[in-house]
């Protein structure tokens, strides 16, 4: 068995923060999204995992996880020189995966309930692939399976204009090699792309069984701002206090990790958050739901269910900050120099609230 997370796409709607960095590569609770993804893999079993990249990011990913030894894993590459969809990422990754079954994840998906589940059933034999289902309020955004009444699946259609089904395929799928022979005949679809979801309906269609798991515990895309802020609070909600920086003068209340080389100082803070090495808070409320990046600041100010990343700097604001998501490096300094005018330098597509 053998792994495959796909980390190219673009992540537009999560820009300004994927101008400069790959979606899979944002931080959920000072955690890439695609380390979850790599632990997933690794925990049912699988340590031989192919990682898709794209021209654009694909540098920064092998950076980021380099030969995944980090994670428990063994990590190839395979470049993806266009957004093909994501059957033909299974085509070119065919070479590296052989004739052994594989597990494929999107990079930017997160899972609470891991995938063992899924993968015990699948091992028994019988079926060609497997897709992990979750009810969804918009359907039509999804790839949307159909079931009959015994639970049998019977149909799969990708982002439905008209309403068949609210189940929709998360993107963690297993499959047996015979995927390769129905995605070598599968034609682009009208978005241009070789679609997974129309490969596994003619699988059935061909008269192979496909099975279908429900998502257990959370499952999030984490596509946009809002969905971030959520897998952020999601993972939050199931950490356990550890405290390894220094505090001082400080009042800590319920599930926080702090860790070594943080420093805090005359605060209040109240947990589930997640600080990262270096970061610095001090004369500040950090409520629920926080995660500070490393080296970051906080002074002098009230903060919570927000982000802020890797070196960003927040620091005499009179109004709470709420809801927020600071990228690297990023400053937001209040009334530090003149009362009453406000002065930004921000870059494209950013967005400020006041
Ligand atoms: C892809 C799949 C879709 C699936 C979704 C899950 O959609 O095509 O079937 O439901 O991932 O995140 P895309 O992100 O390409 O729009």
């Amino acid at each position: 068995m053998k792994g495959l997370i796909l980390s190219g796409g673009k992540g537009t709607r999560l820009r300004p923060l994927t101008h400069t960095r790959a979606k899979q590569l944002v931080p959920i609770a000072n955690k890439a999204n695609i380390d979850y993804c790599v632990e997933d893999i690794v925990r049912a079993g699988v340590t031989d995992i192919g990682i898709i990249i794209s021209p654009e990011t694909g540098e920064e990913v092998k950076a980021y996880l380099g030969d995944g030894s980090r994670l428990g894993a063994k990590i190839t590459y395979i470049l993806q020189d266009r957004p093909g969809g994501l059957a033909h990422a299974v085509k070119i990754a065919q070479p590296y995966l052989e004739n052994d079954p594989f597990i494929m994840y999107l990079g930017d998906n997160l899972l609470d309930g891991g995938i063992q589940h899924m993968l015990e059933k699948f091992n028994k034999g019988g079926v060609e692939a497997c897709i992990l289902l979750t009810k969804v309020p918009n359907p039509s955004s999804f790839g949307v399976a159909v079931r009959d009444p015994s639970g049998k699946i019977v149909r799969l259609v990708e982002k439905p204009k008209e309403y068949i089904s609210d189940l929709a395929l998360v993107g963690v799928y297993l499959f047996t090699p015979k995927i390769h022979e129905i995605i070598a005949n599968l034609k682009p679809s009208a978005r241009g792309e070789l679609e997974i979801t129309e490969a596994i309906q003619n699988l059935l269609e061909a008269g192979f069984v496909v099975n279908a798991e429900e998502v257990r515990g959370y499952w999030k895309d984490t596509g946009n701002a809002a969905d971030l802020l959520d897998a952020n609070r999601l993972v939050l909600s199931r950490i356990e206090r550890e405290i390894s920086g220094t505090v001082e003068n400080s009042e800590i209340v319920g599930e926080v990790q702090i860790a070594s080389g943080a420093s805090i100082k005359n605060s209040r803070l109240r947990g589930p958050i997640s600080i990262a090495a270096g970061a610095v808070v001090e004369n500040a409320y950090v409520g629920p739901y926080t995660s500070i990046g490393e080296n970051a600041i906080v002074k002098d100010c009230e903060l919570e269910y927000s982000i802020l990343m890797q070196g960003s700097r927040l620091e005499g604001i009179a109004r709470r900050v709420d809801s927020s998501i600071l990228g690297e490096e990023v400053r937001v300094l209040g009334e530090v120099e003149r009362k009453n005018t406000v002065q930004f330098f921000l870059g494209d597509r950013s967005t400020v609230k006041i």
